[in-house]
């Protein structure tokens, strides 16, 4: 709808994206990935810096909502990279179609009752708590929340401006929203945004539907994509990313 008084059609699109979405999130959801990010891919990454150099991690998670997984993961990668952090360039792109749990999620406040599943230790150390009239809520700390960009973005958007080069692509509990070919097709866009070998998570009761030819099964809906399997490029008939 376009016109004086009328919301335009994109603004339309975006409201009716905010009310249907269902946005349930948590601060360490499912925990066994944060488990496997701490044990095996972050030690994986450190030895690879020790080796070449470089010092950097590029997350996405994609369908993000309020943000409590981004702000989990920047958690994760904070306290096991430890007081090396300041050397590494860390980058964690968190996006979702729904704009108003973007808007919340870059606030970075939540509700106290919103954090029983955060250590004590990692809650003192990430969360400012609130006071007077605020005395229920806390705000994420300014150094976790500069590591996490929040973009909007809509997986069957025609084309993505997202960059390329992901260690790491989370993708939990939003391919639901699809039917099982959209759902194919949503994987592997997402997966062409990552480096050879880089890891790929969905949500624990979301399977891969047979895409194994890109994909090696690592863990428990854990995955990493094979070298040379997939190249990072767009899907055939697909209109290029602005940012390759
Ligand atoms: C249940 S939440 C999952 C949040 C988080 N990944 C987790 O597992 O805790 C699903 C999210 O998918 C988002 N979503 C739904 N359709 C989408 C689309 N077409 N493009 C991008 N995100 C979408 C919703 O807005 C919602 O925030």
């Amino acid at each position: 709808m376009t016109g004086a008084g009328h919301k335009d059609n994109g603004t339309e699109i975006e409201l009716f994206a905010n009310a249907v979405t269902t946005n349930k999130t948590a601060f360490f959801r499912e925990p066994h990935h944060f488990d496997f990010l701490r044990q095996i891919w972050l030690p994986e990454r450190i030895e690879q810096a020790r080796s070449s150099g470089s010092r950097k991690l590029r997350i996405w998670s994609a369908a993000c909502s309020t943000g409590e997984e981004p702000y989990t993961l920047a958690m994760t990668v904070l306290d096991t990279i430890g007081a090396t952090a300041s050397a590494w360039d860390v980058q964690i792109l968190a996006t979702d179609i729904n704009s108003s749990v973007l808007d919340r999620a870059r606030s970075g406040i939540y509700g106290l009752d919103t954090t029983e599943d955060i250590p004590r230790a990692t809650l003192e150390r990430y969360f400012l708590r609130g006071t007077g009239q605020r005395a229920n809520q806390v705000r994420v700390r300014p150094e976790l929340r500069k590591l996490v960009t929040f973009q909007q973005l809509n997986f069957i958007a025609p084309s993505w401006s997202v960059p390329k080069d992901f260690h790491l692509v989370i993708c939990r509990n939003a391919l639901i929203y699809f039917d099982s070919a959209t759902q194919r097709m949503i994987v592997e866009r997402l997966c062409r945004h990552l480096i050879d070998d880089g890891y790929f998570i969905l949500g624990h009761s979301e399977s891969l539907l047979g895409h194994t030819s890109f994909l090696e099964r690592e863990g428990n809906t854990i995955y990493r994509k094979r070298a040379g399997a997939l190249p990072n490029s767009p899907l055939p008939g697909r209109p290029a990313s602005k940012n390759p």
